[in-house]
């Protein structure tokens, strides 16, 4: 085939159909390319004036001419957006049942944080036929998650979280590179992503993670840190209920909407001011520069771990994370980070 020779082969869902409407468009537009192309090498030599004092015969135009090359392109062009348009979204929209990890980019390295505790440096083990949710930042610069064979290319920026997201298709291990100009190392900054049957994953991600949880490590942070003094679970803290808060619209005190995703936790914990919920004031201290970007993740997944199930109390001591703690909506069980059903099957 040839587009295999051209571009890394395809290994996910959307890379597969990213390709079909790549081609596509390269064959349409090649195609209408060449034929004005071939039309005007035809024209000036069939047409070419014989004689000096030759006056062709002149033509006042044709209404069916004009009609047909105005709506045959936009049938066209419609369709190509219709196609595009379908396929962004699809790009753009996570699944909800999507196995989340964290990234966090620094020059000149990615780490991966999995929601069973487990972490590594330049590496990111994902399961096949599943969709894997990346949530980004960066710790400095400007980086940017690159992943050719999958078809993504996300900004990784600093003081927020981007998100991507792609189902591998096919086990393997595919090329992680940096896709921004982020300092000397940047060409250096690439990895590898591993592309698991999901029992191999299963059984790899079971080997890891001796320190607990991404939300048991936060949840101890949330402690540490004094958030629980203030933070009540019962709404009758001084300070905003944290239950159940991530994706809520959240009131403040501008009068404005806002939803609570993980660029807005974030940035309530490291500049609390920015953004006052209606009906509090703001009492908290700034933790910029005091946490680190991967302590930031750890606490926001715990955040995102509150649940809003009726009767959480405040938690007494570190280490218990909300039975609504599951990795991911939809799916229920014990299993790390959604695959609990093959888990189970391996058994
Ligand atoms: Cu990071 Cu280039």
């Amino acid at each position: 085939m040839i587009p295999a020779l051209l571009l890394v082969a395809p290994a996910s869902r959307v890379a597969v159909e990213y390709d079909w409407l790549f081609w596509s468009l390269v064959v349409v537009c090649g195609g209408v390319a060449v034929g004005i192309a071939a039309f005007v090498v035809y024209s000036a030599i069939h047409f070419h004036r014989r004689s000096e004092n030759e006056l062709p015969p002149q033509i006042k135009g044709s209404l069916k001419l004009e009609v047909t090359w105005s709506v045959v392109p936009l049938i066209i062009f419609l369709g190509m957006f219709a196609w595009g348009a379908s396929l962004y979204f699809d790009i753009e929209r996570p699944p909800a049942n999507a196995t989340e990890v964290y990234i966090v980019a620094r020059q000149w390295m990615w780490k991966a944080q999995y929601l069973d505790g487990r972490r590594e440096i330049d590496e990111l083990h994902v399961p096949v036929g599943r969709p894997v949710k990346l949530i980004m930042t960066s710790q400095d610069v400007i980086h940017s998650f690159f992943v050719p064979a999958f078809r993504v290319k996300q900004d990784v920026l600093p003081d927020r979280y981007t998100t991507v997201w792609f189902q591998p298709s096919k086990p393997g291990k595919y090329h992680l590179f940096c896709a921004e100009y982020c300092g000397a190392k940047h060409s250096g900054m690439i990895g590898y992503i591993y592309a698991m049957e999901p029992r191999e994953y299963a059984l790899w991600l079971s080997q890891g993670a001796a320190e607990g949880s991404l939300a048991s490590t936060g949840e101890k942070m949330f402690h540490q840190f004094g958030c629980a003094n203030c933070h009540h679970f019962d709404g009758q803290g001084p300070c905003p209920d944290l239950k159940g808060l991530y994706l809520r619209p959240v009131l403040l005190t501008t009068g404005q909407t806002v939803v609570a995703d993980e660029s807005y936790i974030r940035e309530s914990i490291v500049d609390p001011a920015a953004k006052i919920v209606a009906g509090f004031t703001n009492y908290m201290p700034v933790f910029k520069n005091v946490l680190t970007e991967d302590q930031l993740v750890e606490l926001l997944a715990y955040i995102k771990a509150i649940g809003p199930a009726p009767g959480t109390q405040q938690p007494s001591s570190a280490g218990s994370v909300p039975a609504t703690y599951g990795g991911q909506p939809g799916i229920s069980g014990s299993g790390p980070a959604g695959i609990s059903t093959d888990q189970s099957r391996a058994h």
